[in-house]
């Protein structure tokens, strides 16, 4: 059986021992950063890139290599996942934290609020130039956003992970990795937010969205395009450094927890129920995955209505065709998503209650391009 090398090393690690780096509970405090100069191949004219994982397909293994849909996400720690690509050494210096090794929908609050504070801790750094997180493909597109808006720094964020796991005979983690970490070491890619790589493309975090469960070709931002692409291993990018029109920067440093969101998704006949039963359990926030332009039934709007005199509820309304627009309507305490996905809307509505916001900064967050 003829394997790539990086492939090989990986099987071979996998059989011999136990990871390297198990997965810890909890980050490593901040005098774990190691200097780049520490690392075996420092190389003082390469810029420093640090490396944050936080599992997924990416470090995930299986049985056989054609298993490409029974293996284990999150089980390779991330120093193995940089040795098994040695041209990275002629990119940049880089170091690996392992702040989770998780499949993506194991992804809490509190990890994601810790990979902020990890992220934010880096890209503070002068000798760091530019930061790359693995992650699970499932939920990539919710710790992408949740970065993106969270996360204050011009310098590269760039967000990777794979389709097909590290044992997978074609495994896009390996080139995947040294494209993310070729991207986040380039200074044309500084003041761009936060960006996804994967299949040789580069997408906007805001808006990249997973369209397909299986295949490589799948995080894609439908209608606003990709920011660029790699030819050979190299960012070619389509347009000068802009970040989206919808951008907002909320703090989360002083943040231990966050306000519960949950998503109802709309169909004929809904059970006007599922929203009760939501902020029942505590949910402070509801987005409806409306059918259409956030269409809902008029007995699920009787309820909807009902909640909000009775909670205060705050409601946004997106759409659960995965494109179009919202608008928000100017009724309290309810809202448009825009152009936000309903797992992306979500979040913003989330960490807009996290930072307080009451109807009228509602009202102004979600008509960002109205
Ligand atoms: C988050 O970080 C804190 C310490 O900074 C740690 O105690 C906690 O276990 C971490 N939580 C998760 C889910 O990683
Ligand atoms: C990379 O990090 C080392 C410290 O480990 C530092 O001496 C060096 O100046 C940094 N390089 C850049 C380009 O910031
Ligand atoms: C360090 O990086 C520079 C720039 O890419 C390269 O020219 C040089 O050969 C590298 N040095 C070593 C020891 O690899
Ligand atoms: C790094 O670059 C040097 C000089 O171009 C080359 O000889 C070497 O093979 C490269 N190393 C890797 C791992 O790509
Ligand atoms: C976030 O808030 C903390 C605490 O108030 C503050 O120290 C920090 O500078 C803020 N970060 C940014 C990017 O504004
Ligand atoms: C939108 O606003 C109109 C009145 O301006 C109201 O009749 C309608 O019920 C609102 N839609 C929703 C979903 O609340």
């Amino acid at each position: 059986m003829l394997l790539r090398p990086a492939l090989f090393l990986f099987l071979s690690v996998l059989a011999s021992s136990s990871p390297v780096f198990s997965a810890p509970t909890g980050p490593p405090a901040p005098h774990h950063f190691l200097h780049p100069r520490d690392g075996p191949h420092y190389n003082s004219s390469l810029p420093n890139i640090t490396v944050l994982a936080t599992g997924g397909t990416i470090a995930g293994s299986a049985g056989s290599n054609t298993d490409l849909t029974g293996y284990k996400a999150g089980q390779i720690g991330i120093q193995i996942l940089i040795d098994a690509v040695p041209e990275i050494q002629n990119i940049s210096n880089v170091q690996g934290v392992q702040v989770a090794n998780v499949d993506s929908s194991g992804i809490t609050p509190e990890i994601l609020l810790n990979l902020t504070a990890q992220a934010q801790m880096a890209l503070d750094d002068p000798h760091c130039q530019g930061i790359v997180i693995t992650h699970g493909t499932d939920t990539l597109e919710e710790s992408a956003f949740f970065l993106d808006l969270t996360l204050r720094s011009e310098k590269p964020i760039v967000i990777v992970g794979s389709m097909r796991p590290a044992t997978g005979l074609s495994a896009d983690g390996p080139l995947n990795l040294l494209e993310a970490i070729t991207l986040a070491a380039d200074p044309r890619a500084v003041g761009r937010g936060t960006m996804v790589v994967l299949n040789d493309r580069i997408t906007s975090a805001f808006y990249a969205t997973k369209t397909n469960a299986n295949w490589l070709d799948t995080f894609k931002a439908v209608e606003q395009g990709d920011l660029g692409s790699f030819i050979d291993a190299k960012p070619n990018f389509f347009y000068s450094p802009a970040v989206p029109v919808g951008y907002h920067f909320f703090n989360v440093s002083q943040s231990t927890s966050l306000p519960k969101v949950d998503i109802v998704f709309g169909y004929q006949a809904l059970d006007p129920e599922m929203a009760r039963s939501a902020v029942g359990k505590g949910a402070e926030g509801l987005v409806l995955a409306g059918v259409g332009a956030g269409g809902w039934t008029s007995a699920g709007l009787d309820e909807i209505h009902e909640l909000i005199r009775e909670h205060g509820t705050q409601v946004v309304l997106s759409s659960r065709t995965m494109g179009g627009f919202v608008k928000t309507n100017g009724t309290g305490n309810i809202y448009g998503s825009q152009d936000l996905n309903p797992q992306k809307a979500r979040i913003m509505l989330q960490l807009a209650l996290n930072a307080g916001y009451d109807s009228n900064e509602l009202t102004k967050l979600f008509s960002f391009s109205e």
